[in-house]
């Protein structure tokens, strides 16, 4: 069994070293004023291992990590038809980019920009019989932890101020790939976005990423070409214009989200999830990529 401490320690001193931290996300104004200090690292072997340093057990607004798993959610219900309404590629674009979606007759191009995951979102409240209930239970399922909720600050908040997670909205209605009501479906994304995690949490979280699908608690909620897919995405198109940046420089699938969060994986191996509320150009944690950059050149452990 290999021991992940001291390779966790190196690069928190590291971390802890580097003066520029990025820029926290204020577009959301309840996430402006966390502290950009912060930051964890928490490691889960497949086994059940862990290892970790820093903040990894304080709470984050986990924000488009959530996207992962509302695909996952919607996944288990309706399969490869989610695939009729929203694209695989990436979009060598911005998260929240609107102008493709126009051109390409309201299909997003992939299921995590925030077009992609309004539609999601779409089909859950379709499906769902209490949307928001039933997504908070299968994030406390698969976590085996009752204590997960939303913020509803954090979800008002981006709901007063998501000018453009609105305009995405109205042109998917337009363009008919979005069945319900707007307001609805942005209530249920904003809320999914506002869930708040910590590092340890989230690597719990991601576990049937990395083992074909089944959960800690053995339980199968995607099937092993099911995984697969999800996977590739998250390879493709989970850090949006970055995705090719973070697997030349990581090398693991992964997801990120503006609250400063990055889960990322090597699948039968281990889940690893840092947060530090800074951000890159590109919206995505600036020192989260920097030390998953460390972790696989230090480790030699990445799926190439
Ligand atoms: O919809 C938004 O803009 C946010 N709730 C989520 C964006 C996000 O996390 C992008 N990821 N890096």
């Amino acid at each position: 069994m290999r021991n992940f401490q001291p390779v966790l320690n190196e690069i928190y001193s590291n971390i802890k070293k580097t003066k520029d931290k990025g820029i926290v996300a204020s577009y959301i104004p309840e996430l402006a004023s966390i502290d950009k200090n912060n930051f964890g690292i928490h490691l889960r072997t497949i086994e059940g291992h862990e290892y970790a340093v820093g903040n990894y057990n304080k709470l984050f607004s986990i924000q488009s990590i959530s996207k992962v798993l509302t695909l996952t959610k919607a996944t288990s219900i309706i399969g490869s038809d989610i695939f009729k309404r929203v694209g695989v590629e990436p979009s060598g674009h911005p998260f929240n980019q609107l102008s493709l979606l126009e051109i390409e007759n309201g299909i997003p191009r992939n299921p995590f920009i925030n077009a992609g995951a309004i539609v999601i979102a779409d089909i859950l409240v379709s499906r769902l019989e209490n949307p928001k209930e039933d997504f908070l239970d299968f994030i406390r399922n698969v976590t085996s932890d009752n204590t997960i909720h939303y913020n509803e600050s954090v979800a008002l908040s981006e709901k007063k101020t998501g000018y453009k997670n609105f305009a995405a909205a109205n042109l998917l209605k337009s363009f008919g790939n979005l069945k319900n009501d707007i307001d609805v479906v942005l209530d249920f994304y904003f809320h999914q976005c506002s869930i708040e995690m910590t590092c340890n949490q989230l690597s719990k979280a991601f576990y049937l990423f990395a083992n074909k699908g089944k959960c800690l608690r053995n339980i199968v909620h995607l099937t092993e070409s099911q995984v697969k897919r999800i996977n590739a995405l998250m390879l493709t198109c989970g850090f949006y214009d970055e995705a090719g940046d973070f697997a030349f420089e990581v090398g693991l699938p992964g997801k990120s989200g503006v609250g400063g969060g990055i889960v990322a994986f090597l699948p039968n191996n281990f889940i690893i999830t840092t947060w530090s509320p800074g951000l890159n150009k590109k919206g995505n944690s600036k020192l989260g990529m920097q030390a998953l950059e460390q972790f696989t050149t230090k480790t030699q452990m990445s799926i190439f």
